[in-house]
């Protein structure tokens, strides 16, 4: 019986490495991770986007046995509202469904977050206002402000995001309320631990953006996805997955 047993888990064992050299071989060196820690990650679109760019990430990782809660901004993929309801200024009425979220969470709960894109604006947003409710803030070729660096300068840097929204999106035109609105400070906002993920062949936030900002707002950790463009989470979903995993192994 027992020896049955133990051929039985070396069958599972064998079939299931087998598996992962196949899928390995496929995918070169993005290795599928598997995860001792399980987590809750929080993903946040860019602007234009949805919920619904996430979807290869959401299902990797909830097979991986983690928690994830890819939500809709004000406006933005299925969520009713349309750009003209919308206080065409406030970055705080577009980032609402994740403040409500956040608020939501019980009190020891802590996430991870993911930003992509402008989803870092909004990240920002919530890093300041519940920084004890978040184990790290990842931001994937994402705007990365900070206290000492506001969404206007970067927005001024930045001359091809305009031009590559899939659906209306607010500017943020009334500077005066947007600089209040996303004011971070290094108690608060500095005391999440924030991981870059810079993709070199982004033509939207270009690399040298990307490391303008790692320059002027130093995250805790930078790594990177050579060879991809803006949109990661569709052309290397495996090797953005296995990051998320180092990353849940190692923020708590
Ligand atoms: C996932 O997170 C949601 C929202 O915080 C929570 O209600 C739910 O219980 C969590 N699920 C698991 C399996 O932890
Ligand atoms: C803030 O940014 C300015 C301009 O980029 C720079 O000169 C200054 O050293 C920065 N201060 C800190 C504390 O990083
Ligand atoms: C990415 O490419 C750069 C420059 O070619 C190289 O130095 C770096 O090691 C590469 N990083 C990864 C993670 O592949």
């Amino acid at each position: 019986m027992e020896i049955k047993k133990q051929r039985y888990f070396l069958i599972i064992y064998l079939t299931i490495n087998l598996f992962t050299l196949l899928v390995n071989a496929e995918f070169g060196n993005s290795q599928p991770t598997i995860s001792s820690q399980k987590r809750h990650f929080v993903l946040v679109h860019g602007a234009g986007h949805g919920a619904w760019c996430w979807y290869k990430i959401t299902t990797l990782l909830q097979s991986d046995g983690h928690n994830v809660t890819a939500l809709d901004l004000t406006a933005s993929g299925i969520n009713p509202r349309q750009i003209r309801d919308l206080k065409f200024s406030s970055v705080l009425d577009y980032v609402q469904p994740l403040i409500n979220f956040m608020a939501s969470l019980k009190p020891k709960e802590k996430v991870i977050l993911v930003g992509h894109s402008l989803g870092g604006l909004g990240m920002s947003v919530v890093m300041e206002r519940f920084p004890e409710k978040i184990s790290a803030a990842v931001f994937v070729t994402a705007f990365m402000p900070g206290p000492n660096l506001t969404y206007i300068t970067i927005s001024e840097e930045d001359f091809s995001l305009a031009l590559s929204l899939l659906r209306p999106f607010p500017l943020f035109t009334d500077e005066a309320l947007v600089l209040k609105e996303t004011k971070l400070t290094k108690d608060k906002y500095g005391s999440v631990r924030r991981v870059f993920i810079v993709c070199d062949q982004d033509l939207t936030i270009d690399e040298s953006l990307q490391r303008w900002m790692i320059e002027r707002n130093p995250p805790t950790e930078v790594k990177i996805i050579n060879g991809t463009d803006h949109m990661v989470m569709f052309t290397r979903p495996l090797k953005l997955f296995s990051y998320l995993g180092e990353i849940a192994e190692k923020y708590d």
